[in-house]
């Protein structure tokens, strides 16, 4: 039913590499008008992936909202990708997603089948998050596009904030990196098919069991890495919390394929606008070779949680997430030297490491 119709084809930027740049997006931000509530835990202002808003003692409402456009020709897998990547906000909150509504945008010329596919998809992942599916709203346009808005619950003492990382954290990323330049292999034709199937199962993995093994033990800060890199999402991170963070490229797990991509120059193109929004908060150091760069500014769809993790808690808290079998490989992407610093600071060492 796919038969000659490439979705990909249809957007420039696919997924989350389609999002507009954090520069730009925060110089826009900054001129909205300021919203305050008692009851509004968690806004806009410190750039988090979600808002949180207390309705009772124990009870924190969390809204989100994220839609992009095709990361794979496949509409199903599209479906399951974009939702997941949706439903992935409310985790990185620590709360569970509880009631989900289609966004949706999709050519006249298309066939609805392919529309129907796609939602199909995203079903199949509210279903998996134990969450309900309770209607959307869809619109014509010439490029696809497809997403969800999702309502979770959390504890309001339990929310897991983008900053609050302390001297000593070890962190720690649920997902391999790479699924921006693995997607554009595929789409230039160059990837294996083991990368392929990779890059899929890597993006269409929920955080919802990363999540439930990571709450029993301490995180001091937790985001999820999308359309900002690895390298956006931690600056993030150091600059919310003050903090001065080491980053070991080493040390993280890569999609197979995606260094000899990198290599190759297939670098999807918000990458280099991620590196422009991270430079400044980079400590010169050793010098880095390109192809670590563009990993780490690597645009992710539906990447894993970056957490920050006490270290004391670090190595079981690895051993657990490996155990619990979330679908995805864990790794140990650095540390927090200090923190309560006046500005967020970023080192990469490229050294093995310790761990
Ligand atoms: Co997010
Ligand atoms: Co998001």
């Amino acid at each position: 039913m796919n038969d000659g119709i490439h979705l990909t084809q249809f957007a420039k930027h696919g997924g989350c590499a389609a999002k507009i740049g954090p520069d730009t997006l925060s110089g826009v931000l900054e001129r909205l008008p300021k919203f305050t509530d008692p009851s509004l835990l968690v806004g806009f202002e410190t750039s988090d992936d979600a808002a949180v808003y207390q309705i009772s003692d124990d009870v924190a409402v969390i809204q989100t909202l994220d839609f992009f456009t095709p990361v794979v020709d496949d509409p199903y897998t599209f479906g399951q990708v974009a939702a997941a990547n949706a439903l992935s906000d409310v985790y990185a909150m620590g709360g569970e997603p509880k009631i989900a509504l289609n966004i949706v945008e999709f050519p006249g010329e298309l066939s609805p089948d392919i529309l129907g596919e796609i939602l199909r998809g995203g079903a199949d992942k509210v279903h998996e998050a134990g969450a309900v599916l309770v209607g959307g709203h869809s619109i014509q346009d010439d490029v696809p596009k497809y997403g969800l808005s999702v309502t979770g619950f959390v504890h309001p003492d339990k929310i897991y904030k983008n900053y609050g990382c302390q001297a000593g954290d070890v962190l720690i990323l649920t997902k391999q990196l790479g699924s921006g330049i693995v997607n554009t292999a595929v789409k230039a034709q160059m990837a294996s098919p083991e990368a392929e199937r990779e890059v899929i199962r890597v993006m269409t993995t929920l955080n919802k069991k990363a999540k439930e093994t990571a709450q029993k033990y301490t995180v001091h800060a937790c985001t999820d890495v999308t359309g900002f890199g690895l390298l956006g999402h931690c600056s993030e991170m150091a600059s919310a919390s003050g903090a001065r963070i080491v980053i070991r490229p080493k040390n993280i797990a890569y999609i197979q394929g995606a260094k000899e991509y990198a290599r190759m120059g297939l670098i999807p193109g918000g990458a280099y606008r991620n590196r422009d929004h991270v430079e400044p908060f980079l400590e010169a150091g050793q010098v880095i070779d390109e192809m670590w760069l563009d990993l780490l500014c690597d645009p992710q769809t539906s990447g894993g949680l970056l957490m920050a993790v006490p270290e004391s808690e670090a190595d079981s808290m690895l051993r657990e997430l490996a155990r619990a079998e979330i679908g995805t490989e864990v790794s140990f992407v650095g540390e927090v030297l200090e923190s309560g610093c006046e500005k967020g600071r970023m080192v990469l060492e490229m050294g093995e490491g310790d761990r």
